[in-house]
């Protein structure tokens, strides 16, 4: 267990403003975990066992992250940041609560990770046993806890698809407790963790039910044309790593690498709009351009349409707009980006804003934002 007071947090957040915590916790195990919920439950406060630890009481709030890849602190954090360093990845259906009769026959391997995994880590692994289910997630920031919370999503897949359950601890309770997909209430993004049930549970880690037959899936945008070349182009077979390295390559020709532009990837969510409001767009658009003006969407199909917010902001004239240290990055307009490396909150707080309200103002959509603002 690692516990520092004042803790600078450029490190922990994938934008890399340069903001800072009262306290930060580091902990490696659910019996870590839950000696560090006991004290706090019992008013002992932190344990004097290393670091800063001097049995004073944690600051207050409590605020758990995973590398910070879809947060955007908007100033210092007053409270404690409490971080899973439970790193485990793990085969074997017994973990995961799985009979052997619910997994005979269908070539399926069960797959225990834990929540402090890089997610990454997890898809390379999946790739190198040739096992099928997160290769399209390849090159996703962040860790596989907080993938089971945000329910993250690329290139045609999410990871409800082939998550089995999801283990976690319960601040209410003291107790782990275990969901599956049905109860976790999983949307575009969406999950309880982050709505009904935010702040209650602390996944500890997550169980995937991964595939060892083939089960490729390339139909978003143009995958299955760039896995053809690279089949061509290498002379290898289709394999989750071959996946993954075309996904790596459709992602860093358009997607800005953390660890060389600070975003949070996605700021925005796609708006999922009522037909009506589709229409409107349309029309709009055809007035600024010419009558066969198609407006990029996906057809739900329960009455509401998926815009790309990437389309409306670039409608905007916004690719690439700067403002100060922040901008609109220029290959992909739904990612704000902290383009010198010096940015502060409230100048990317500027840029959403500037975003936000032209959107609003051409088309009457209002953006949400997919990143969550601490
Ligand atoms: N588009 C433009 N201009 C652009 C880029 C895109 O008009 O400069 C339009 C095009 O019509 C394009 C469409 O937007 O066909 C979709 O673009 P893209 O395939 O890049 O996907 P996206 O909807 O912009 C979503 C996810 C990404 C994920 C990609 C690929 C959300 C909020 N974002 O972006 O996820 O990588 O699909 O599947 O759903 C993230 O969540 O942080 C993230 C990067």
């Amino acid at each position: 267990m690692t516990i520092v007071r004042n803790k600078d947090l450029t490190a922990w957040n994938t934008f890399g403003l340069k903001v800072s915590c009262a306290c930060f916790v580091e902990y490696g195990s659910v019996a870590e975990l839950e000696e560090l919920w006991k004290r706090n439950r019992d008013g002992l406060g932190l344990p004097e066992t290393g670091g800063a630890g001097d049995g004073t009481a944690f600051p207050s709030p409590i605020l758990h992250i995973g590398r910070g890849s879809n947060l955007l602190f908007t100033k210092d954090f007053p409270g404690t940041v409490f971080h899973s360093d439970i790193k485990f990845i793990e085969a074997g259906g017994e973990s995961c609560g799985i009979t052997a009769g619910e997994t005979a026959g269908d070539r399926r391997t069960d797959v225990e990770v834990g929540a402090g995994v890089l997610w990454d880590d997890f898809c390379r692994w999946s790739a190198e046993q040739g096992l099928w289910g997160p290769e399209n997630l390849s090159g996703i920031p962040g860790e596989t806890g907080a993938a089971a919370v945000q329910n993250i999503g690329a290139y045609g897949v999410e990871a409800k698809d082939f998550i089995r359950m999801v283990k976690c601890f319960d601040y209410i309770t003291g107790k782990v407790v275990a969901f599956r997909p049905s109860e976790c209430r999983y949307g575009y993004r969406e999950s309880m963790f982050k709505t009904s049930a935010k702040g209650r549970y602390v996944v500890t880690s997550v169980c995937f039910s991964l595939s060892s037959g083939p089960n490729p899936k390339l139909e978003y945008g143009n995958v299955r044309a760039a896995v053809d070349k690279a089949l061509e182009d290498t002379g290898k077979s289709l394999t989750p790593a071959l996946v993954r390295d075309v996904i790596l390559s459709v992602r860093n020709s358009k997607l800005p690498d953390p660890a060389v532009i600070g975003s949070a990837g996605s700021f925005f969510k796609n708006p999922v709009v009522p037909r009506s409001d589709y229409e409107r767009v349309a029309s709009i658009a055809r007035i600024g351009h010419s009558d066969d003006c198609q407006v990029p969407h996906f057809d739900t199909g329960s009455g509401f349409i998926k815009i790309p917010a990437a389309w409306l902001i670039e409608q905007c004239g916004l690719k690439g707009y700067r403002d100060g240290n922040a901008a609109v990055y220029e290959r992909q307009p739904l990612v704000i980006v902290n383009l010198t490396g010096e940015a502060s909150p409230e100048e990317i707080l500027a840029v959403e804003k500037k975003v936000s309200d032209s959107v609003y103002s051409k088309f009457g959509i209002r953006l949400q934002p997919e990143v969550e603002h601490i």
